[in-house]
């Protein structure tokens, strides 16, 4: 195939997300993949702040300034996943030294603390922050985490402003899932404007992008792009991939509470994906970059949420023994050419 990143040069970029394994240099497979590819890389899970930050006072920057250094080989964007968010946190983040809650105040200052000493010390090299992640319900109304009990919404104002203050160069965003959900794209909107008025810079809004085959629609999707760009926010697909498989908990909808079968029942591809489904899961690929192509002046950069299948997420989720296609590369490397040239037909 042709090159997925020159073909969409100066359309939007075209990004993946890189995990541990994929900048430790074990899965060194992944590196021409990249190369070809890709011109933005974003962490999967390395600079969330279990994973950047596990302790009081104890940083791992490790990981992450690798993933820097291999986007200084290949020329690639490097975007800063993610600063504040209600998963993936440890739970002394929110306590005292004796368990208790923090206040406000306390819980604020701490998150100041961690935002210095993250975009800090990659300043100059991440292109733009998701500096919060999650924080609407599917409902539009804000997600009761911990960071909300403690400070209210102003703790997302409060990590913009302090993101800004330490790397003014790097465009800042608001990321979500399930953001065509009319409520919730409508409160994600809010939100930014509330912000831009106030004087506070976020430029644009992440739509993750966990699609299923079927849903949801282009109309929903497109809707969602034009209502963000009209508000004068910058549009980008920040976690693009999808799910061929029965999914109980219907796309990112971690909001409801599913219970899961034990079993592999859900695992029903296991042995390959059937030709319709790859010629399904082609013409869905087809259709979404159609759409983003329509609105190339809206959209800055489309980012798969893994490199190839056999490192996706979603052979772990919603549960795990499943065997996920979501990606453009299958799990023995090799580009899924009918996806890619489709895309490149565009
Ligand atoms: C996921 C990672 O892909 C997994 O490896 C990890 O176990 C859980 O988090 N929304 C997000 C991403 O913003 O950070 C999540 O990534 C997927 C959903």
């Amino acid at each position: 195939s042709q090159s997925l990143k020159k073909s969409y040069e100066g359309i939007f970029d075209i990004g993946a997300a890189l995990s541990v394994r994929e900048v430790n240099g074990t899965d060194t497979k992944v590196f021409p993949i990249l190369d070809k590819h890709f011109n933005s890389l974003t962490p999967e899970n390395l600079m969330k702040w279990g994973s950047i930050h596990p302790r009081l006072g104890q940083y791992n920057f490790e990981p992450m300034d690798r993933l820097v250094a291999l986007a200084e080989k290949i020329d690639a964007r490097v975007i800063g996943h993610t600063l504040v968010w209600h998963n993936q946190t440890p739970d002394w983040v929110y306590e005292d030294e004796n368990g208790e809650r923090l206040s406000k105040d306390a819980l604020l200052q701490r998150m100041e603390e961690h935002i210095e000493a993250v975009a800090g010390r990659y300043k100059g090299k991440v292109f733009g922050y998701d500096v919060v992640n999650e924080a609407f319900f599917d409902d539009g109304q804000y997600r009761t985490s911990k960071w909300y009990e403690a400070a209210g919404k102003d703790f997302i104002k409060r990590a913009f402003i302090k993101t800004h203050e330490v790397d003014p160069d790097a465009e800042l965003y608001y990321n979500d899932y399930n953001m065509w959900k009319p409520e919730k794209t409508d409160a994600a909107i809010k939100l930014a404007k509330e912000l831009r008025e106030e004087g506070i810079r976020i430029d644009g809004i992440g739509m993750q992008g966990h699609y299923g085959l079927d849903s949801p629609s282009l109309e929903i999707i497109e809707t969602a792009i034009n209502k963000i760009a009209d508000a004068g926010f910058k549009v980008m697909f920040t976690e693009v991939d999808i799910d061929v498989l029965p999914n109980p908990v219907n796309r990112h909808g971690a909001d409801i509470d599913a219970t899961f079968p034990a079993d592999e029942s859900y695992n029903i591809y296991k042995e390959g994906l059937p030709e319709e489904i790859q010629a399904k899961l082609v013409s869905r690929y087809r259709e979404l970059f159609e759409l983003f192509k329509k609105h190339e002046e809206k959209i800055t950069r489309i980012t798969f949420w893994g490199v190839h299948d056999g490192g996706s997420w979603l052979n772990n989720w919603p549960m795990p023994g499943r065997t996920a296609y979501p990606l453009i590369i299958d799990k023995d490397y090799k580009e899924k050419k009918d996806i890619i040239d489709a895309l490149i037909q565009i």
